[in-house]
């Protein structure tokens, strides 16, 4: 995307009155900010919203700078910083230059999007319409969207669809430009896995951030539902987990997970169980300090195995749910209540209480994805004397 070429009118002063002919033409509101000034053998030149007036070269000299002349200079635009209008102005260069017309008025362009590394994902329903028509069907339409990722601050473009309701929580993504790849660092955890097959939820930054803010040193964790490790990773990287089994049945998802565990030198203390984690679990029975259960809309599947998993001292479940607003409090206690109910039936030496109900974000109206920490302690009855 090239930036417009334009003839601007510059002010020109002595290099060592720079800062203070700034200030006083940036305070005056002529200062064209889009334009870069210029520097000449000794004098700087500041680019103008206008041609100066007398009485405007007077006010500048009033202020103790010197004008040595004013003179208009055919110069580039800086790029936009708001990458709105990079986008808006990436399409109306296409639009002008490929099809020989402004851009029409109805046409929607994305106001949102998330960005992995140099791929961005833009959401569903993006670039569709009748307005898009022509450009989608131009044989020239890949430079389009090249100009669009890199107005983004990308290489590649893909729009989102939701996310699928297989059992891999697999996205659906059309690539409309480069890779599907994403390669990115994410509160101090790199992360390289396809895009295309593999699921990531943006949204749930605060909860990572939370979970590899927890000090795991000397602790074995049950991820249940591993996915590429935005759970496996901060636990690992941030919290210093002793070990983390990861179970993930998505092989896409255990091929990235792999792939980020190597970029984060975490291999040694993580194991993968590629499979249904019913299985993996079931011979993880009194081994962990911590389980994890991270899936949506319901993680209960697993909440079985995860009682069976805590060691006999006991230990943490991390349950998460989508839950409507009203009925949070109430679902927090009946899942404590069920979750002794599975520690009674397994003869388990522990009883939970809830300890924390994490809100992490809104799913849908009135639906949050929350997540409960709920600890359990030995049972003093269970003690032996
Ligand atoms: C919400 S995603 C987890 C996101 C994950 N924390 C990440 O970093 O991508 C749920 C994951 O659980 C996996 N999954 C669902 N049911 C499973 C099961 N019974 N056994 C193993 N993996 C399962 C899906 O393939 C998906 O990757």
């Amino acid at each position: 995307m090239s930036e417009p070429v334009e003839t601007v009118w510059f002010v020109w002063v002595p290099s060592d009155q720079g800062a203070l002919a700034h200030a006083t033409i940036k305070g005056a509101g002529w200062l064209l900010r889009e334009v870069q000034p210029l520097n000449e053998g000794g004098r700087v030149g500041f680019p103008l919203t206008h041609s100066l007036s007398a009485t405007e070269r007077a006010a500048i000299a009033d202020e103790g700078v010197t004008v040595l002349a004013s003179d208009q200079r055919t110069v580039e635009r800086r790029p936009a910083v708001d990458p709105h209008r990079r986008l808006a102005r990436a399409v109306d260069e296409w639009f002008q230059h490929h099809l020989q017309r402004p851009a029409p008025h109805d046409l929607q362009r994305p106001s949102k999007w998330e960005r992995l590394g140099e791929l961005v994902l833009v959401p569903e329903g993006s670039f569709t319409g009748r307005a898009w028509d022509d450009a989608h069907r131009h044989e020239r339409a890949g430079e389009l969207w090249a100009n669009v990722a890199e107005a983004l601050g990308g290489r590649s473009l893909a729009v989102q669809a939701p996310i699928a309701s297989d059992n891999f929580r697999s996205p659906q993504v059309t690539l409309l430009h480069g890779s599907t790849q994403a390669d990115f660092m994410d509160h101090g955890i790199a992360y390289r896995f396809d895009a295309a097959r593999v699921m990531w939820s943006s949204g749930n930054v605060t909860e990572r951030r939370r979970i590899g803010q927890l000090d795991l040193s000397g602790e074995t964790v049950v991820d249940a539902y591993a996915g590429v490790g935005y759970y496996t990773l901060p636990m690992l990287v941030h919290g210093h987990a002793a070990h983390v089994h990861a179970c993930e049945w998505n092989p896409a998802s255990v091929a990235g997970l792999r792939t980020s565990a190597g970029l984060n030198n975490v291999e040694e203390r993580l194991t993968v169980h590629q499979g249904d984690n019913a299985e993996a679990m079931a011979g993880l029975t009194g081994q962990a300090d911590r389980v994890h259960l991270g899936l949506l809309p319901s993680s209960e599947a697993a909440w079985e195995a995860a009682v069976r998993c805590l060691r006999d001292g006991g230990g943490w479940l991390h349950v998460h749910m989508n839950v409507e607003e009203e009925r949070i409090e109430a679902w927090a206690e009946r899942t404590v209540d069920q979750l002794n109910g599975l520690a009674i039936k397994h003869g388990r030496p522990f009883r939970f209480t809830a300890e924390h109900l994490e809100r992490v974000k809104w799913f849908a109206p009135r639906v949050r994805h929350v997540v409960l920490d709920a600890c359990a302690r030995p049972q003093i009855d269970s003690i032996p004397r």
